[in-house]
């Protein structure tokens, strides 16, 4: 055991801000990760450095149909661009296509300490009850998790609520890695962004719980890939109950199934849930559903056959994803190379 008190402190970072985030191509997006994260990237990307990729080596911690991964992996990345994302500003990439974020992984493997990963809430979710049949992938998620967001350097990191806890462990790695090798302000010490608009869509059958692609029931999300028909009927079909829309938040916050769907509409029109209120306080669902299917209709209809376009073009695609991998690796190398020193590698 090393002498701690006498090692330097964590540090602070002073380089630039940096955006990071990704999703994993492991299922059809639906609206929740639309507002949850989608529209998120898109609007950072115009204010601050943002790099968008998607999660193929996190996928693999379950089983994916090797058939199967990479067109997963096109239609992630065909759904960023969709929504705004714009390849010459963000830079969107597989993870698997630079190494880094893996050899990264190794290495923060052995900062990270057993018992913070042994609190993970997602793990114990993940594994159940066959803790010993998961992968040690699946263990280590959180800690590839870090890689990802350390290896750039980011310094903020949009993801949902769910992730609150990979995003702690991110923070105690790079703090104990600047402290143990060394090197103050090394790594920042990235902030999660988790407010705002959409950040928790819930099911449109069930208020309480959160919209999923897990879900039995097709109707109780709207996917990104769903026609304008398929969405109107899922809106007018979703749960409500027989009181017209009140006037205040207060009154809202009871009714988890109105309060979901004011929210949705919120966050698609861009306003403020009292806002929305202001203009349908009083009035029925009656009025508000096809409202709220033409406002849905009008923004995620384009969505999905934007990504249909880009789907039907692999190749436009694929180069998108070649040159935001080589622009991802021009990035990550130098803060590999910078760890390999700390750590004391030979040839580094
Ligand atoms: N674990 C995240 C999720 O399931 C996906 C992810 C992997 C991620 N690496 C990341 C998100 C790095 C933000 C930053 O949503």
């Amino acid at each position: 055991m090393t002498d701690q008190a006498e090692k330097p402190p964590v540090g602070v970072y002073s380089g630039p801000s940096r955006v990071l985030s990704g999703v994993q191509p492991s299922g059809a997006l639906h609206l929740g990760n639309y507002l949850g994260a989608l529209v998120k990237f898109t609007r950072l990307q115009h204010e601050i450095d943002t790099f968008i990729f998607v999660a193929d080596l996190h996928a693999i911690t379950v089983w994916q149909d090797p058939a199967a991964l990479a067109q997963q992996t096109r239609e992630i990345a065909a759904a960023y661009i969709a929504s705004g994302l714009d390849p010459d500003k963000a830079t969107i990439f597989p993870q698997s296509a630079v190494r880094e974020h893996a050899e990264l992984s190794w290495i923060f493997n052995c900062v990270a300490r057993l018992g913070w990963l042994d609190r993970m809430t997602q793990f114990k979710e993940k594994s159940g009850k066959h803790k010993e049949r998961s992968s040690v992938g699946l263990y280590t998620y959180p800690v590839l998790q870090a890689a990802d967001i350390l290896v750039y350097k980011a310094t903020h990191v949009p993801v949902g609520e769910d992730q609150k806890q990979h995003l702690e462990l991110t923070r105690d790695i790079a703090g104990k890695f600047n402290h143990d090798f060394n090197a103050p302000g090394f790594f920042p010490i990235p902030d999660p962004l988790i407010q705002g608009p959409g950040a928790r869509v819930m099911s449109l059958r069930d208020g309480s719980a959160k919209m999923s692609k897990s879900d039995p029931s097709d109707y109780s999300r709207i996917n990104l890939t769903d026609t304008a028909d398929d969405i109107a009927a899922k809106v007018k079909k979703a749960r409500t109950d027989p009181e017209p829309l009140p006037e205040t938040l207060e009154e809202l916050a009871a009714r988890a199934e109105a309060d979901n769907l004011v929210g949705i509409f919120a966050a698609l029109a861009g306003k403020a849930k009292a806002e929305v209120l202001a203009d349908y306080a009083g009035k029925g669902f009656g009025t508000f559903k096809p409202a709220l299917a033409e406002l849905a209709v009008e923004t995620l209809a384009p969505v999905g056959e934007r990504m249909r376009g880009l789907l039907g073009d692999p190749a436009v695609l694929d180069a998108i994803l070649a040159k935001g991998a080589e622009k991802a690796r021009e990035a990550a190398a130098p803060t590999l190379a910078e760890v390999k020193k700390l750590v004391g590698f030979w040839g580094a």
